[in-house]
């Protein structure tokens, strides 16, 4: 039988009914199951490969940004540090108030409405931003790729999916900021995350999704060629390499060097405004990035502090047992290897 492979040439595997049986155990399923992508075993729901070789023959712009994270990885703060640079550094663009999935476009996200725990939720804000920018189109061809394409001028895109799934030619065609994060305060953030959002709904304990991520068991994983592809790339001139926590610690400086990056000329002043309107609490004080509250499972939106979590660096510690942490730092020594990454975990 002729392996199924996506146009980029990775092979697509589809995961048994055994294995499907253990998963749904500890989280919802997927109408059309999970695949791996091999070589490197990114675990996706079903429908993921048809909206692969989509993405494909999407036209980036040069003045297009890449957003590119392994999720929990600090997103959405970036997402919202390049639109504000790019297109409201005086904080006077009526767009601003646009939820931030309208102003900036998540490619990876068409995956996850397969979920089977979502088929009765109605994402109102997404299907009318859809109706609006693509009308007669329709939404099994994938609402975010479409509205990708619908909008105009120079846009902010953001990508779970990592570099060798996107287009080859990606970093000659425009600008990719690729943001990480410590594993440790990724996984509790991570772990909150799927807790919440009823396309996974997990039921396990922090221990058990610990274990299963080390284990390149959970959507989006694995965690660590998604970061090397990055690094390994971080000398590119059209790629920026940021860690989680270089930006919580000098927000400002870190704003500077992006401001390189993109050539946008911004003065201090106008950095300043962007740091203010990024912050944390100025994000959390203006609401979720997903406002459609039918994608979250309510009580524990409330109870977590909901999409703005905590927001810092070292969270872990108040999640993590001595047995847990040992076990969790060798995985990260093993795997960070001779590659040069460091991440700060305090
Ligand atoms: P916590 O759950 O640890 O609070 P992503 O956008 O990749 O999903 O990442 C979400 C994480 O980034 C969450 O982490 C969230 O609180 C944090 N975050 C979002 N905006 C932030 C900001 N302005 N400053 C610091 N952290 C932020």
């Amino acid at each position: 039988m002729s392996k199924e492979r996506l146009l980029t040439g990775q092979e697509v595997e589809h995961m048994s009914e055994a294995w499907l049986t253990k998963m749904a155990e500890e989280q919802s399923n997927f109408t059309h199951g999970v695949v791996r992508i091999l070589p490197d075993g990114w675990l996706y729901p079903g429908t993921t490969p048809r909206f692969l070789n989509r993405i494909q023959s999407v036209k980036y712009r040069p003045d297009d940004v890449v957003v590119m994270t392994f999720p929990k990885s600090g997103t959405t703060w970036m997402q919202e540090i390049l639109w504000t640079m790019l297109f409201n550094p005086n904080l006077d663009n009526p767009q601003a108030t646009q939820p931030l999935l309208v102003r900036s476009t998540d490619i990876s996200s068409d995956m996850m409405f397969d979920s089977v725990n979502i088929e009765d939720a109605n994402p109102e804000s997404l299907y009318a931003t859809f109706k609006k920018m693509c009308p007669g189109k329709n939404v099994e061809d994938g609402i975010a790729i479409q509205c990708l394409d619908a909008t105009p001028g120079q846009r902010v895109i953001k990508t779970h999916y990592p570099l060798d799934l996107m287009p080859p030619d990606l970093l000659d065609k425009t600008k990719v900021v690729y943001v990480a994060r410590n594993p440790k305060d990724m996984v509790v953030s991570f772990y909150h995350f799927y807790k919440v959002l009823k396309v996974f709904n997990y039921k396990g304990s922090l221990e058990m999704f610990i274990k299963s991520f080390m284990n390149n068991e959970l959507m989006y994983g694995p965690v660590w060629p998604h970061i090397k592809q990055a690094w390994q790339k971080r000398n590119h001139p059209n790629l920026h390499f940021v860690f989680y926590e270089d930006l919580k610690a000098d927000t400002q400086g870190e704003l500077q060097k992006l401001n390189q990056f993109l050539s946008t000329g911004l003065s201090e002043q106008q950095l300043k405004n962007v740091v203010q309107h990024t912050s944390f609490s100025s994000m959390k004080s203006r609401g979720d990035p997903i406002p459609d509250k039918s994608l979250y499972n309510k009580e524990l939106h409330q109870s977590s502090g909901g999409f703005f979590r905590k927001g810092v660096t070292g969270d872990w510690k108040n999640h993590f047992s001595p047995e847990l942490n040992q076990e969790m730092s060798k995985w990260i020594k093993d795997n960070i290897g001779d590659s040069g990454i460091h991440f700060k975990m305090d």
